[in-house]
């Protein structure tokens, strides 16, 4: 936890403000399923349908509308830029997904990988930073497994004893989408650095509870999608400048290999929702700045998200507490909040019990968690989880209540007694 969440996060969120930012908030059920997608941003969807009602023309060319066309593109991506504190704007890629995105980079290092090269890979990873390097094993890639220990945590010293002066890549998540362990990806950069590596990092299960921080990371990749953090179904990949540099283009020939970010993005972007998403940090530095944030705009989300995570500790040390008093119930991550040391996604799986018979019980009662490997197969399978189904998931947002957890406990524990 940073010193300032200590120091200055004394003030409890409004939550009534902070969920009149999300009109589908509290509609029909209470929504646990927040790792799957976050709900929507009001300013992210009033944002996409402004762009479509006056700019939705092709940017580039020289009347009006397209030159304001083209200014809210350049806009988004500087927003985005802000958002993960990117050093330079056109190090900012767009894309559809951070598994299509993933896609796209691998390909893009392919001609540099040759038979001998080595990728480290985790067996805690969303297979979407997983399949894209599994694929350069065609090129000759040697692939090397880093486990997560029984106390859910990615062993530094297994890292160690797998780095080489082959290795070419590590590729690691900056927290875990079932676990909600944070892993130490600034640490991780060190040592893939000094091994002569670089690190890619996925902060899918991330961005929605902390600041990213592309420089701070150490990473040289990082990759998230907006739908899980308050916006559209739309991602972003960040890379280093001089890296992207070096990569040859994905895009039509004649597209400059300094014509950064576009040959990394074949087509056009999709250029409404990237206009949408500078609603999300719009909201990060509007509540910083209610709660009292002075300075720039990265200080103002700071203190947003330092007051998020406060708020979301808070609850998730209720669930793990409710949970951990319970026999039957083995949680999957771990068992108590220090520290910030976790997100607020819980997963847990229930002696004698299908993990689905748990969210369908819930399902009746309006309450939306979900089941299953979440695409992380690879740790699903090495945990034995198979056998239950995969875990039970709760994942919360800063925007859930207490009163919401409270009615979660009293219907888990019905789900318990079923
Ligand atoms: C940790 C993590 N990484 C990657 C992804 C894939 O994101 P996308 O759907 O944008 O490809 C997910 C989606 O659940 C995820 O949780």
């Amino acid at each position: 936890m940073p010193d300032s969440l200590q120091t200055q996060t004394q003030t409890v969120l409004d939550l009534a403000r902070i969920r009149s930012e999300f009109p589908s908030l509290g509609k029909d059920c209470v929504f646990f399923d927040n790792a799957g997608g976050s709900q929507v941003l009001k300013r992210v969807a009033d944002r996409i349908h402004a762009y479509l009602l006056s700019t939705s023309v092709q940017i580039g060319a020289s009347y009006q509308a397209s030159q304001q066309a083209s200014e809210k593109v350049l806009a988004a991506r500087r927003s985005v830029a802000e958002l993960m504190n990117a050093a330079h704007d056109e190090e900012i890629v767009m894309g559809g997904s951070s598994t299509g995105l993933m896609f796209l980079l691998t390909q893009a290092i392919l001609p540099g990988i040759f038979p001998g090269d080595e990728i480290i890979i985790t067996n805690s990873d969303h297979e979407s930073n997983i399949g894209a390097w599994m694929r350069l094993q065609k090129a000759g890639a040697i692939i090397k497994i880093w486990e997560v220990n029984d106390d859910f945590t990615l062993p530094l010293d297994q890292l160690d004893r797998l780095l080489s002066p082959r290795t070419k890549w590590v590729a690691m998540t900056h927290a875990s989408n079932v676990l909600g362990t944070v892993n130490p990806v600034a640490e991780v950069a060190a040592r893939a650095h000094a091994a002569g590596a670089r690190l890619c990092v996925d902060g899918v299960a991330y961005a929605a509870h902390r600041l990213v921080d592309v420089q701070a990371s150490g990473a040289d990749m990082y990759v998230f999608s907006f739908y899980k953090v308050y916006g559209p179904h739309y991602a972003v990949l960040w890379g280093k400048r001089e890296f992207l540099l070096s990569l040859p283009t994905l895009n039509h020939d004649f597209i400059g290999a300094d014509d950064l970010p576009y040959k990394l993005q074949p087509g056009n972007v999709n250029f409404e929702l990237s206009y949408g998403c500078i609603g999300i940090s719009d909201y990060f530095i509007q509540i910083g700045t209610e709660l009292g944030a002075q300075g720039g705009n990265r200080q103002r989300m700071q203190l947003a998200f330092e007051h998020f995570a406060q708020h979301e500790d808070k609850l998730s040390s209720k669930l793990l507490a409710f949970l951990r008093d319970k026999s039957s119930v083995r949680i999957i991550g771990f068992d108590h909040v220090k520290n910030s040391n976790r997100m607020p996604t819980i997963s847990f799986v229930v002696e004698g019990k299908q993990s689905e018979e748990i969210v369908r019980f819930l399902d009746k009662h309006n309450i939306g968690i979900r089941f299953g490997d979440f695409y992380a197969r690879r740790l699903i399978e090495t945990l034995n989880l198979l056998p239950h189904g995969g875990v039970v998931r709760v994942s919360l947002a800063h925007y859930n209540t207490e009163q919401e957890v409270d009615l979660l406990i009293e219907k888990l524990e019905l789900a318990l007694l079923a």
